[in-house]
């Protein structure tokens, strides 16, 4: 049994790119927080936000972080917002390591600026909102995470950085 890597950070940092390639890599499952929300309610994200509203969808990740917590050998991607509830930190924190990815703000604006799927996002002061969302956002992330990954590399290289750091990497 391994403990689960959960990823966590801002949207765009990379956190299914990479998971998908760490669980790879590291013989764990990938879990996408999103994705398991999509399925359990049969609704992608917009249309939970549209039709049910955010504070809705907040619950929903706590409900996930509690059933996940209770698994192992995951690497769990989370979304931008789950750590920012200390529930949800702690929930997660019982089945393993919270890491963050940190991705320099101005390759965030990069990879956001044409997005259409996150509905936090679309809204004509797209820039100046990520800009001050992030601002506010990191010191949470910082205080949820065990450890922080320096994550602006590709997806790949980020993976094996985390086992490097992890100590991993000579049991693969
Ligand atoms: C959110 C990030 C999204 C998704 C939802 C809310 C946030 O996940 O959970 O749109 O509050 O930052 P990603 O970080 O995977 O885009």
């Amino acid at each position: 049994m391994k403990q689960n890597l959960i990823l966590c950070g801002f949207m765009g940092c990379g956190k299914t790119t990479v998971g998908r390639r760490l669980a790879a890599i590291s013989g764990r499952k990938f879990v996408d927080m999103d994705a398991f929300i999509q399925e359990e309610q049969s609704m992608t994200i917009s249309e939970i936000f549209s039709q049910l509203g955010e504070p809705a969808f907040r619950k929903m990740e706590t409900d996930a972080a509690r059933i996940l917590s209770q698994r192992q050998d995951l690497v769990i991607a989370c979304g931008g917002g789950t750590v920012l509830n200390p529930e949800n930190a702690h929930l997660l924190k019982q089945g393993g390591l919270i890491l963050l990815l940190d991705v320099p703000l101005p390759a965030l604006q990069e990879r956001l600026k044409n997005d259409t799927q996150r509905p936090l996002l679309q809204r004509p002061d797209r820039r100046e909102f990520i800009e001050s969302l992030h601002a506010q956002r990191m010191p949470l992330y910082r205080q949820a995470a065990d450890l922080v990954i320096p994550a602006g590399a590709p997806g790949n290289a980020v993976a094996r950085t985390i086992l490097q750091m992890l100590g991993e990497e000579k049991t693969l």
